[in-house]
């Protein structure tokens, strides 16, 4: 069941842009559930059919059960088009942002898509920004409000939820509203403040800021824990005997990742997407993605050391960029899977939520390989009984205990 939500005390008509995707929709569902008339704008006809069907398009903890009641409701709408804009009270826009191919943030779509946006707004709307975007995008967005004549609020308001876990999030986090007026900042900080979260206020370039800051500090942070894992096991020691003995009882070194993958479709996006708002300098961020971008290489190559992988077939197990979640976006097991391809005879891979015609079944990857390396944690794998050598960079399969040497005694 559902966790049970107060109702907003002024419902709203509240339209998302980019609603069908991995922010907009859980976004949505929650909206409609505590009471707001919500309409969802997405350009992916089959995905807005899929959610008209009763079906996630993606995986979301909470959200197969939130959506039949909201599209019983008749408070939740799906349109791939712009035009029922201009009779909401609130626009949020949740499109994609993503790096071009110089890792440089693709401002144009961005533009693209907010010049439609605009066209269908009209005075007294409040337009949140929610997509993570380029310090100084919202401010130039304010500019054009204004250079077009319309008194529409302009705010941005980061989205910080992890993903997969966005409906227990939502009101658990703080919220961070920033506005081009302080009138613009008043109506985010009013629309927040009655869905029970916490409202911290900033100005525009300081949310921007405190969202790629957010995001890259976690990448920065994973690279230290791998750069620490490649190192341990280059001497011959064991990274996770390490972790666990400097983190045990120890509230200094408690923020000390442990070592995996740190793929996705937003870290390593925006530290660049920061770096690029430094005129390209962020030497911890770019270190960290030379980092852990090279993890999968570096796995590989310690295979290599000890085993004669042109004769073998190499299993991977977990294909989505992070555990128990179904997304592949710029997941590190495809870089794995592609060094591997290079330099073993066989690759197979397999992933409990994703569909695949290439992947194989856990049993079929478990028993033909001849060597496994964990990609995703997914809980499916935690206690499996695995009887072949295994590569698990995240000590996830495997944990290592340290005993307290007394109990020996
Ligand atoms: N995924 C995360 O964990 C996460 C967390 C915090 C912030 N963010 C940020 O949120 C934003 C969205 O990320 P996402 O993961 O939801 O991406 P997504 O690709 O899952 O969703 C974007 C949606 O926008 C739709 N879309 C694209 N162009 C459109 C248009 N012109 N009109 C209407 N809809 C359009 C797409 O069809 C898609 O459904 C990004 O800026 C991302 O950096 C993501």
């Amino acid at each position: 069941m559902p966790p049970s939500r107060s109702t907003v005390v002024h419902p709203l008509r509240v339209a998302i842009v980019g609603g069908g995707g991995h922010i907009g929709l859980p976004l949505g569902l929650f909206l409609c559930d505590v009471g707001h008339t919500v309409t969802i704008v997405d350009t992916n006809s089959q995905g807005l059919e899929d959610i008209a069907a009763g079906r996630m398009p993606f995986h979301e903890r909470g959200a197969d059960e939130l959506l039949p009641g909201c599209l019983a409701s008749g408070r939740f709408h799906l349109t791939t088009q712009v035009t029922p804009l201009r009779g909401q009270d609130v626009v949020i826009v949740t499109i994609g942002t993503p790096v071009d191919e110089y890792l440089d943030p693709n401002i144009r779509t961005f533009d693209r898509v907010l010049g439609g946006v605009l066209d269908q707004m009209r005075d007294g709307q409040l337009l949140i920004i929610r997509s993570t975007v380029f310090p100084g995008v919202t401010e130039r967005l304010g500019r054009q409000v204004a250079e077009r004549g319309l008194n529409v609020h302009v705010t941005y308001c980061p989205e910080r939820i992890a993903q997969g876990q966005a409906l227990e999030e939502f009101t658990k986090l703080p919220q961070l509203v920033s506005g081009c007026t302080p009138e613009a900042t008043q109506h985010a900080f009013a629309f927040f403040s009655e869905l029970g979260a916490e409202v911290i206020e900033l100005t525009t370039v300081e949310a921007e800021l405190a969202k790629l800051f957010s995001n890259s500090y976690r990448y920065i942070n994973f690279a230290v824990s791998n750069q620490f894992y490649m190192l341990a096991e280059r001497h011959g020691a064991d990274f996770e005997r390490v972790h666990e003995a400097v983190t045990r009882n120890y509230p200094r070194m408690q923020g000390f990742a442990r070592a995996g993958f740190a793929g996705g479709p937003c870290l390593l996006k925006d530290t660049m997407q920061l770096a690029s708002f430094n005129h390209n300098l962020l030497t911890l961020g770019q270190h960290a993605m030379m980092i852990n971008e090279g993890l999968p290489r570096f796995l590989v190559d310690q295979l290599k050391a000890s085993r004669n992988l042109r004769n073998e077939t190499v299993g991977v197990l977990g294909m989505a960029f992070k555990g128990n979640c179904d997304d592949p976006r710029s997941s590190l097991s495809y870089k794995l899977r592609k060094v591997l391809t290079l330099e073993c005879r066989r690759v197979l891979c397999t992933d409990p939520y994703i569909q695949d015609p290439e992947f194989v079944s856990l049993d079929d990857c478990l028993v033909q390989s001849d060597v496994l390396i964990l990609g995703a944690c997914h809980n499916d794998y935690r206690d499996l009984q695995i009887n072949k050598p295994l590569v698990d960079v995240f000590g996830f399969i495997r944990p290592h205990k340290i005993e307290n040497p007394k109990s020996k005694i």
